[in-house]
């Protein structure tokens, strides 16, 4: 397993994390996960599944990086902090090492936000400080609250399918020195489906480039995400089997050409 610096930390994290949504896995495919060296496992407050993560990471919490998130529900100041206690909590653990805002709530000024983050890392609870679906305005405002902390990463959206942020948050992140969070990076499985014999189109593409490399097509979704310096991939499974198979999408690399083939296919 590659591993890549969080944002200028100099803490160096999984390029290839476990995602948490809709987890119905048990501790299995997170322990496996786990082993093969995914260590940075995503999940959040509104998923339910942080005591699954603390289960699964039950003696090994020092080899692990959990990163966790504040609902965008719970953003007044003092709610921020109830939350925090309470992912601690669920979690069986005493600090989380990424501590992100799930989502921007314009109802709650962020001002309040940002502090209540801000004291949690000053006491020890949080380690890093993450945003989640925040746009560089709202990555700006934020930060500008935060006093000497940085906000070391940003969870959002990415894959072959929706390469959207490539427009202005990802070059942004990159200036920032922000890791990016690239969730949905198999578009929800939408990227592992085999195209029909001798279809032509995109996901041609992918399997073209997954045969010549020996590689599933999961593996190379991944792969392509992964390509840029400052991004690492938060795909989910519930399988051990298909958990396996996501790590297996590092420790190589595509290369310039392969890449160029789905930039001009996706
Ligand atoms: N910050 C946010 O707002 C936000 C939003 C969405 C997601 N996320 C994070 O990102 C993580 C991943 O995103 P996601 O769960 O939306 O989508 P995803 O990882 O792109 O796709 C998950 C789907 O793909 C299937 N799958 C996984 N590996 C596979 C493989 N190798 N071959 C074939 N199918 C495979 C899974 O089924 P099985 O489980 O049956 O394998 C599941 O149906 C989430 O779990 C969460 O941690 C964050």
């Amino acid at each position: 397993m590659e591993l890549k610096e969080l944002g200028n930390t100099g803490v160096m994290i999984s390029e290839i994390g476990l995602g948490t949504w809709r987890y119905k896995g048990g501790v299995e495919p997170l322990k496996k996960g786990i082993e093969l060296g995914a260590t940075l496992i995503d999940t959040a407050e509104g998923y339910y599944t942080e005591d699954v993560v603390g289960e699964a990471i039950k003696g090994i919490r020092e080899k692990v990086f959990i990163a966790t998130k504040v609902s965008g529900r719970h953003l007044a100041h003092d709610e921020v902090l109830r939350s925090c206690e309470q992912s601690l909590y669920e979690l069986g653990t005493d600090y989380i090492d990424l501590y992100q805002v799930h989502w921007p709530n314009p109802s709650y000024p962020i001002k309040g936000t940002m502090e209540a983050m801000g004291k949690l890392a000053d006491r020890g609870l949080v380690r890093f400080i993450g945003v989640s679906n925040f746009d560089i305005d709202e990555t700006e405002e934020a930060q500008a609250y935060l006093g000497n902390h940085k906000i070391v990463s940003n969870q959002i959206r990415y894959n072959l399918n929706d390469r959207s942020i490539e427009e202005d948050l990802l070059p942004y992140c990159e200036d920032q020195g922000m890791t990016v969070l690239a969730y949905t990076p198999l578009d929800d499985g939408n990227l592992t489906t085999m195209p029909t014999m001798g279809s032509k189109g995109k996901m041609a593409v992918l399997r073209d480039i997954a045969e010549e490399t020996n590689k599933t097509l999961g593996q190379i979704a991944l792969n392509w995400c992964t390509v840029r310096s400052n991004v690492i991939a938060i795909p989910k499974s519930n399988s051990v089997k298909r958990t396996v198979e996501n790590c297996g999408a590092s420790g190589w690399r595509l290369t310039n050409e392969q890449v160029q083939r789905l930039d001009e296919a996706f």
